[in-house]
């Protein structure tokens, strides 16, 4: 592995960061929230849910035993499953109105989001789009450190819980968008896979593949080694590229989402399955939290926001969503198709990790094996088939470009440079797959 980074050019970046938050992880770690809370000195927390999360009994009991260790408990269940900039300010709202000394999550990305915003909008009071990121946002770095956040993961998705990122809908440019500093991630993340055993098919479906593309893209990313030295440390991005580090997390990750991902969404009461897939989001939460994530997260931006009729089952009703997990993997096989052309190795690799027999393959075949493997498990586990099962046709490609050529965060970290003629060609070729 390391002969892919040293020695690396003399004007090439030879030093990477890691900068981990404790973890907290296993069936029943839950039921040590109050202890962690307390351990924290925390003594009035607000805790942050979702309707659907709040009625699970595990969450019931979580928020139960905080009050009878004497920690006081103000509750904001309203966040918006994929939430927005609104919803972001009406969490930000309560929670100046209910001030605590700590804030715990949980939820899936969507609750953790909503938190870790919350808790930045209250401590440091602007105008939204002052921490959000260039070029939708103003980008300016987050002032400092915000109250202690627990996080709570109830998905086996995002890896939000250890991750500096908190990513929301701008509700009048029709995008996501994101914040992204140091200061979001939660000061510990408690990861209770007993949490996973309720969520439907469809959106176990939707997380793991959320899971499956942070690992791959991670380990396909640019090299940290190919960026231009950083003059100053304070000026070497979070999202650094592909490094040892995050190698070590996505492959497994990866060797994970291929065994256990059908197993998962077939049997929901499958305990070995559900807790691997836990495993393999916190691995894969770290990883990109460290690397970054590239093609297919930076066209799903876009396929999320413009969204026009689309009612997936499994989620809320009440307004047209597409989900983050199906909105980034319908771009996934066009995205490594052509990021393979760039780091075939690394896509061989990545295919073989996800259980294919590549003994006798050429390393050109990466792509295409990795392509096929891809494809296969969507099909079998019921994401739909490309943007046009999504409700979308050739005459959106434009406005799926526009808001794809904003994400240049993520785009700088594809192995292989993206114009907007190429973006255009992606989204022709995610339109439908098999
Ligand atoms: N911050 C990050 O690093 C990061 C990374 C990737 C994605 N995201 C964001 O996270 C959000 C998506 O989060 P998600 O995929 O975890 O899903 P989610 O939080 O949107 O939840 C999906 C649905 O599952 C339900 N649900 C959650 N846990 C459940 C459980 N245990 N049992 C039954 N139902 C349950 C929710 O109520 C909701 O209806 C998106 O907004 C996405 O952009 C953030
Ligand atoms: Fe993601």
């Amino acid at each position: 592995m390391f002969h892919q980074y040293y020695p690396g050019s003399k004007s090439g970046e030879s030093v990477f960061t890691v900068d981990p938050r404790p973890i907290k992880f296993g069936p029943g770690s839950a039921d040590e929230t109050a202890h962690d809370a307390a351990q924290m000195g925390l003594q009035r927390v607000v805790v942050f849910t979702d309707p659907k999360v709040l009625n699970l009994e595990l969450t019931r009991q979580v928020i139960h035993s905080l009050r009878r260790r004497g920690i006081e408990v103000e509750l904001y269940a309203e966040c918006l499953v994929e939430p927005t900039d609104a919803s972001f300010l009406q969490a930000t709202d309560f929670l100046r109105r209910h001030p605590g000394d700590g804030v715990i999550s949980i939820g899936g990305g969507s609750v953790i989001d909503t938190a870790k915003a919350a808790n930045l909008y209250a401590r440091y009071p602007a105008e939204l789009l002052t921490y959000v990121n260039k070029p939708i946002g103003a980008g300016q770095p987050v002032p400092g450190p915000l109250a202690p956040h627990i996080a709570l993961p109830t998905t086996a998705g995002t890896g939000s819980e250890s991750t500096g990122v908190a990513v929301f809908d701008l509700l009048s440019q029709q995008v996501k968008t994101g914040i992204a500093s140091k200061y979001l991630k939660p000061d510990l993340a408690i990861i209770d896979p007993r949490f996973t055993y309720s969520v439907p098919p469809l959106v176990t479906a939707a997380t793991a593949f959320d899971v499956l593309t942070h690992a791959i893209e991670s380990y396909t990313a640019q090299r940290f080694s190919d960026r231009d030295k950083a003059d100053d440390p304070a000026l070497r991005p979070p999202y650094q590229g592909a490094n040892p580090h995050s190698d070590i997390g996505s492959l497994e990750a990866i060797r994970l989402g291929g065994r256990y991902l059908l197993r998962a969404v077939r049997d929901p009461r499958d305990e070995e399955a559900r807790i691997a897939m836990s495993w393999a989001a916190t691995l894969a939460g770290i990883a990109f939290g460290n690397a970054g994530v590239h093609v297919p997260h930076a066209m799903s931006y876009s396929v999320a926001g413009l969204i026009r009729d689309y009612h997936p089952p499994g989620w809320p009703e009440e307004h047209s969503l597409c989900p983050h997990g199906i909105s980034v993997v319908v771009n996934a096989p066009a995205a490594f198709a052509f990021t393979a052309q760039a780091c075939a190795d690394r896509h061989l690799e990545a295919a073989g990790a996800l259980g294919i027999d590549t003994r006798d393959a050429d390393a050109n075949d990466g792509g295409t094996l990795l392509v096929e493997k891809m494809s296969e498990l969507m099909r079998l586990s019921g994401i739909p088939n490309g943007l046009e099962a999504l409700g979308y046709g050739s005459a959106d490609i434009p406005a799926l470009v526009e808001g794809a050529a904003a994400q240049t965060r993520l785009l700088r970290q594809s192995p292989r440079p993206v114009s907007k003629a190429d973006l255009e060609g992606l989204y022709r070729s995610a339109m439908r797959y098999w």
